[in-house]
C-alpha cells in the first residue's frame, strides 16, 4: 500500500510537471514545481529578459535556465550567498546568437559578465553603466558594432574591460581614459581609427594594452610610457609608424611586446635586452627596422619567441646559447650575414637552446658550410627553414639525430654532395624541400621510410637513377592533414595509401580540390568533408570506402565535380547540390547505392518501414485527468533510474519518463552535458528524446527525468523472454523480425561508433535497453545516463559522467573485468552476445550452464551440426505456424 501511495505521489509530481511544460511553447523550458516565491525577481526579470534576446542557443544552455531550479543555479550564473543576487554571468563560447539585453543593467550587484566567443550583435547598452560594481565586462569574439557606449564610465570600478574580436567603429573614446581601475583593456580586432589616444598614459594600473588589428594610425604616444606595470602590449596589424619611444624601453616589466605588420622603422637600442630583462617575446616582423640585432640579446635569457623577419637588419647574429627558453627564433627576409664563411656560427650556439621548436634563417646572405652541431639542436625542433641563402658544402649527416623534424627547407642554396642516408630517420618529415641546390647521387631510399611525408621537392638539382619502388610505402594520410588549414589543394593520388581518411581533413577549411583515387582507403567517408565549405572538386573513386555518402556533401555549394566510383559505398545518394547534376557525378560500381537522381539508374532505396502510427485506444480514452503513469520498468542495471509512463497534452502525445535515483548519480553538470549530447543524436535506431527536465519535487528534494518518446512494443528483453505487462507483448518474434531488429540494433551502433560527431560508446548494450515502436523498429535506449561518451574511450571521457559503471554480468566483455578501457570492440562483444540471445532464446547467464560454460561455447558447441537444437524453440513454432497456416503477417521493413 506504501509503495503504492508513493508511487501515485511520483506520478502526481510529473503529471503537474508536464502539465506546467505544455503551458510553455519552448522546447527546453523547464517547468516549475513548487514555487518558491523570490524576493528578488529585479534579478530574476532581468535574467529572464537577457535570455529571451539571445535567438540561438545550440548548446542548449538555457536548459537549465528554467523556472523550477533557482536562477542561482542556471548555468553560467554565480550569486552572492547570502544576498542570493547575481555576480557573475559567465556564458563564454556557447555560440549564442542575439544582442545584449538593457535589462543586464538592472542586475546591480554584478561584478562580472563574460560574454566573449559568441554572436551578439547591436550595440553595448547604455545601462551596464549603471553596473558599478561591474569589475569584469568581458564581450570578446562577438559581432557588436557601433561606437563604444561612452556611459561605461559609470563601470568605475572596471577592471578587465575585454572588447576585443568585434566591429566597433570610429576613435577610441576618451571615457575609458576615466576608467583609473584599468588593468587589461583590449580593444584588439576592432575597426578603430584614428591614433593611440594620449589619455592611456593616465590607467596607470593598466598591465595588458592591446589595440592590435584596427586602423590606428600616427606614432606609439610616450604618455604609455608612464605604464609603469605594463606587461603586455599589443599594436600588430595597424598603420603604425615611426620608432618606438625610447622611454618604452625602460618599462622593465614588459613581458611581451607585438607589433608585427606596422609601418616602424629606427633601429633598435644596443642595450635593450638590459633594460627590458623580463621581455618573454618580441615580435617586430613585417616593419622597416634596420640596423643590428641588438648585442644585448645575449644576455637574454628569458626571451622565448624572437619574430623579426622581413625587416632591414644586416650584420652577424650573435651568440644565443644564453637563451635557455627560445621556443622560435625567427629573422627569415633580412639581410643577415655577408655570404661568409663564419655566418652560421650563431647556430652552434643554438645547441644549447633545448625548447627550440622552430628557426628560420631564410633569405637572408648567410654563407658559410651547415655546422655539423646542426645535429645537437633540439629533438624538439619541428620547423627548420635554411632556404634563400648562399649556404655551402654537403647536408651534415648528423642532421638524421633532428627527429622532431616536420618541415625541413634548404632551397635555392648551393648545398652539394648527396643526400645523406640518416634522412630515414627523420620520421615525422612531412614537407622536404631540397630543391634547387647542387645534389648528386640517388633520390634517396630513406624516402620510403618517411611515411608522413607529402611534400616533397628534390627538383632542379642533379640527383639521378631510379625512383626508389619504396616510395609507395606511404601508409597513412597523417592526422597532421587537418593542421594544414592552408591548404587548398591536396592531391595524394594514386599511392597505395591505406587505413581511413581522417575527419580532421575537414579541418583544412579552405581545400578546394582533394583527390584521393586510387588508393586503398577504407573506413567512411568522414561527414566532416561537409565542412569544406569551398570544396570543388572531389574525387575518393578506386578505393575501398563504405559506409553511405554522407548526406551533408549536398550542402556544399560550389561542389562541381563528385567521384567515388570503384568503392563498397552503400545507401542513399542524395539528390541536392553537386548530385543534381550527372555529368559531374560518378557513382559507378559501388556495392549497394541507391536512390539518387534518375539519370544514375540507381534501384529505388527500400522503404523505410514506417507505417502511419494507428491511434491506441490508450490515447484515446486518456485526457489530461485520466492519465496513468505506471512504473514500466525498473532499470535492471542498477536503480539508476525509474521509468513512467504519461502523456503530454496537447498532442496527446504518450511519453515515457525516465526519473534518475539522484542518491546514485552525479552532478548537475553531468545531466546537463548527457542531456546535451542526447539532443545530438538522432537516429532511426537511437531511442528519440523529447526533452530533460530537472527542478525540486513536492518534498523539496531534486528532480531530474529524460522525456523520450514513447515505445509501445516494450523492450527486446520482454519479446525474447516473454516477460509481458499486458496482452500485447504474448507474442513471439519470428525469424524475420529477429533479423530486422538485430540490422537496426547495428545501425545504430554504426552510428554511435562512427557518425556521431563524437565517438559514443554504449557500455550496456543488452536486449532490456533495446526498445521496440509500434512498427517493431527497434531503437537502442539507455546510454548517456549511466553510460557515458567521450572522444575516445569511456574511462578518459572529458565530459563528467559516470565511469565506473561498465555494463551487466554477461554483455560486457570480460576484458572489462580485468580494467581494461570501455571501447567499441566492447559494445561489440556485447552485439555478440545479444545476437546468441536473440537466436538461442537463452540468456548469458542461464541456469543450463554448467561447468564454466557460457553463452557463447554452448553455440561453439552445436556449431555447425547441431544449430537446431539450440534455436530458440519460439523461432522454429512460429516458422511452422507461419507456414501451415500463413496467419501472422510478419512485419515488413
Ligand atoms: C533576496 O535577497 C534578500 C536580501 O537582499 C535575501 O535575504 C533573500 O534570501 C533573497 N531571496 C531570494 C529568494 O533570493
Ligand atoms: C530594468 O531595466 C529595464 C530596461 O532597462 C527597465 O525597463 C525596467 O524598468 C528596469 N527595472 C526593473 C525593476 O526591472
Ligand atoms: C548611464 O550611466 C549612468 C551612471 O551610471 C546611469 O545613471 C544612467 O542610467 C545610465 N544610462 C542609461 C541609459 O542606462
Ligand atoms: C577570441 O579569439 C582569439 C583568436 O582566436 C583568441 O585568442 C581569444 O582567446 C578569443 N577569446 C576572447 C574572449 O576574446
Ligand atoms: C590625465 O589625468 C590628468 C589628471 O587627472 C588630467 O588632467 C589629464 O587631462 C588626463 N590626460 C588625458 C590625456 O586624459
Ligand atoms: C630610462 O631610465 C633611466 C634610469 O632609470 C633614465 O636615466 C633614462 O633617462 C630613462 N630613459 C628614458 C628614455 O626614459
Ligand atoms: C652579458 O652579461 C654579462 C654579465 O652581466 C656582461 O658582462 C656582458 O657584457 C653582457 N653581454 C652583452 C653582449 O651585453
Ligand atoms: C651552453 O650553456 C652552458 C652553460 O650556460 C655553457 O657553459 C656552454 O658554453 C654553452 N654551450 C654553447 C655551445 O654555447
Ligand atoms: C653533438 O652530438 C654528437 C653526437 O651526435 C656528440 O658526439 C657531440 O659531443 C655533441 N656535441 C655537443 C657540443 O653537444
Amino acid at each position: 500500500m506504501k509503495y503504492f501511495s508513493l508511487m501515485l505521489l511520483a506520478f502526481w509530481s510529473i503529471y503537474v510537471h508536464l502539465f506546467v511544460l505544455l503551458t510553455l511553447n519552448s522546447p527546453w523550458i523547464i517547468p516549475k514545481l513548487v514555487a518558491s516565491a523570490s524576493e528578488n525577481e529585479t534579478d530574476h526579470m532581468a535574467l529572464l529578459e537577457f535570455r529571451k534576446s539571445i535567438l540561438s542557443d545550440p548548446h542548449g544552455i538555457f536548459l537549465s535556465w528554467n523556472t523550477c531550479t533557482h536562477f542561482c543555479n542556471w548555468h553560467g550564473i554565480t550569486c552572492n550567498p547570502k544576498h542570493q543576487r547575481v555576480l557573475e554571468l559567465n556564458l563564454q563560447g556557447y555560440k549564442l546568437k542575439g544582442s545584449i539585453s538593457p535589462y543586464i543593467g538592472n542586475l546591480s550587484y554584478m561584478r562580472s559578465i563574460n560574454l566573449g566567443d559568441n554572436n551578439f550583435y547591436g550595440e553595448i547598452p547604455q545601462e551596464l553603466g549603471r553596473l558599478s560594481q561591474l569589475h569584469n565586462l568581458s564581450v570578446g569574439n562577438n559581432s557588436l558594432v557601433g561606437e563604444i557606449a561612452t556611459n561605461l564610465t559609470g563601470c568605475t570600478n572596471l577592471k578587465f574591460l575585454h572588447l576585443g574580436g568585434n566591429n566597433f567603429i570610429d576613435k577610441i573614446p576618451i571615457e575609458i581614459g576615466s576608467l583609473r581601475k584599468l588593468q587589461h583593456l583590449i580593444l584588439s580586432n576592432n575597426e578603430f581609427t584614428g591614433e593611440i589616444p594620449l589619455f592611456m598614459g593616465n590607467l596607470s594600473s593598466l598591465t595588458l594594452l592591446a589595440v592590435a588589428g584596427n586602423n590606428l594610425e600616427g606614432s606609439i604616444p610616450h604618455e604609455i610610457c608612464s605604464l609603469k606595470s605594463l606587461t603586455w602590449i599589443a599594436f600588430h596589424l595597424n598603420k603604425l609608424r615611426g620608432t618606438f619611444p625610447t622611454c618604452l624601453y625602460n618599462i622593465s616589466s614588459l613581458n611581451i611586446i607585438s607589433a608585427t605588420n606596422n609601418q616602424l622603422n629606427g633601429s633598435l637600442p644596443t642595450n635593450m635586452f638590459h633594460t627590458l630583462p623580463n621581455l618573454h617575446k618580441f615580435l617586430i616582423s613585417n616593419n622597416q627596422i634596420i640596423g643590428s640585432i641588438p648585442p644585448s640579446i645575449t644576455n637574454a635569457s628569458f626571451l622565448s619567441i624572437l619574430d623579426a623577419d622581413n625587416n632591414y637588419f644586416t650584420g652577424q647574429v650573435p651568440s644565443l646559447s644564453k637563451l635557455q627558453d627560445l621556443r622560435y627564433l625567427s629573422f627569415s627576409g633580412n639581410n643577415l650575414g655577408d655570404n661568409s664563411t663564419d655566418d652560421l656560427e650563431f647556430l652552434k650556439s643554438l645547441t644549447n637552446c633545448s625548447q627550440l621548436q622552430m628557426i628560420d634563417i631564410g633569405f637572408n646572405s648567410f654563407g658559410g658550410h651547415l655546422p655539423n652541431s646542426l645535429g645537437n639542436l633540439s629533438m624538439q625542433l619541428n620547423e627548420l627553414y635554411l632556404g634563400g641563402n648562399h649556404i655551402v658544402g654537403e647536408i651534415p649527416s648528423a642532421i638524421g639525430n633532428l627527429i622532431g623534424l616536420v618541415l625541413l627547407s634548404m632551397t635555392g642554396n648551393s648545398i652539394d654532395g648527396t643526400i645523406p642516408t640518416t634522412f630515414g630517420k627523420l620520421q615525422n618529415m612531412q614537407k622536404l624541400r631540397l630543391g634547387r641546390n647542387k645534389l648528386s647521387g640517388g633520390i634517396g631510399a630513406f624516402i620510403g621510410n618517411l611515411s608522413q611525408l607529402f611534400h616533397l621537392d628534390e627538383g632542379k638539382n642533379m640527383l639521378q637513377g631510379k625512383i626508389p619502388p619504396s616510395i609507395g610505402n606511404y601508409q597513412s594520410i597523417p592526422v597532421e592533414v587537418g593542421n594544414l588549414k592552408n591548404l587548398g589543394s591536396l592531391d595524394m593520388s594514386e599511392n597505395n595509401l591505406s587505413y581511413h581518411i581522417p575527419p580532421s581533413i575537414g579541418e583544412c577549411i579552405v581545400l578546394e580540390y582533394l583527390n584521393l583515387k586510387g588508393n586503398s582507403l577504407n573506413g567512411i567517408i568522414p561527414p566532416s568533408l561537409a565542412s569544406l565549405k569551398g570544396l570543388r572538386s572531389l574525387d575518393l573513386s578506386q578505393n575501398s570506402l563504405g559506409g553511405s555518402i554522407p548526406n551533408d556533401l549536398q550542402k556544399i555549394s560550389v561542389l562541381q565535380y563528385f567521384n567515388v566510383s570503384l568503392n563498397m559505398l552503400v545507401g542513399e545518394v542524395p539528390k541536392g547540390g553537386v548530385f543534381q547534376n550527372a555529368s559531374v557525378l560518378v557513382v559507378t560500381g559501388n556495392k549497394n547505392l541507391c536512390g539518387g537522381i534518375s539519370e544514375l539508374h540507381l534501384p529505388p532505396c527500400p522503404v523505410d518501414g514506417k507505417k502511419l502510427a494507428k491511434l491506441h485506444p490508450f490515447m484515446l480514452i486518456a485526457t489530461i485527468v485520466s492519465a496513468v503513469a505506471f512504473l514500466l520498468i525498473i532499470s535492471s542495471s542498477g536503480n539508476f533510474s525509474f521509468v513512467y509512463k504519461g502523456i503530454l497534452r496537447p498532442e496527446e502525445k504518450v511519453v515515457a519518463i525516465k526519473v534518475l535515483n539522484l542518491q546514485k548519480r552525479g552532478s548537475q553538470k553531468s545531466f546537463i552535458a548527457e542531456c546535451n549530447a542526447l539532443k545530438n543524436i538522432k537516429h532511426r535506431n537511437v531511442v528519440p528524446i523529447l526533452t530533460c527536465c530537472s527542478g525540486i519535487d513536492y518534498k523539496g528534494q531534486e528532480f531530474k527525468a529524460l522525456i523520450f518518446e514513447y515505445m509501445k512494443n516494450g523492450s527486446l528483453e520482454q519479446w525474447l523472454h516473454q516477460i509481458a505487462l499486458s496482452a500485447e507483448h504474448s507474442r513471439t518474434l519470428n525469424l524475420d523480425q529477429r533479423l530486422n531488429i538485430m540490422i537496426d540494433v547495428a545501425s545504430a551502433l554504426h552510428y554511435l561508433h562512427y557518425e556521431c560527431e563524437q565517438l559514443i560508446v554504449h557500455c550496456d548494450l543488452k536486449p532490456s535497453n533495446v526498445l521496440l515502436d509500434d512498427d517493431m523498429i527497434a531503437h537502442v535506449s539507455d546510454f548517456g545516463l549511466v553510460r557515458l561518451f567521450s572522444t575516445i574511450n569511456c574511462t578518459s571521457s572529458q565530459h563528467t559522467s559516470t565511469i565506473v559503471i561498465k555494463g551487466t554480468i554477461g554483455y560486457v566483455p570480460p576484458e572489462y573485468g580485468m580494467g581494461s578501457e570501455v571501447s567499441t570492440a566492447g559494445d561489440m562483444y556485447s552485439f555478440g552476445i545479444l545476437l546468441l540471445e536473440m537466436l538461442t532464446g537463452r540468456r548469458p547467464i542461464d541456469e543450463i550452464f554448467e561447468d564454466g560454460q557460457n553463452l557463447h561455447t554452448f553455440v561453439e558447441n552445436s556449431f555447425p551440426d547441431n544449430l537446431l537444437q539450440i534455436l530458440d524453440p519460439s523461432i522454429v513454432l512460429n516458422q511452422e505456424e507461419q507456414n501451415s497456416q500463413n496467419l501472422t503477417p510478419t512485419v515488413e521493413k
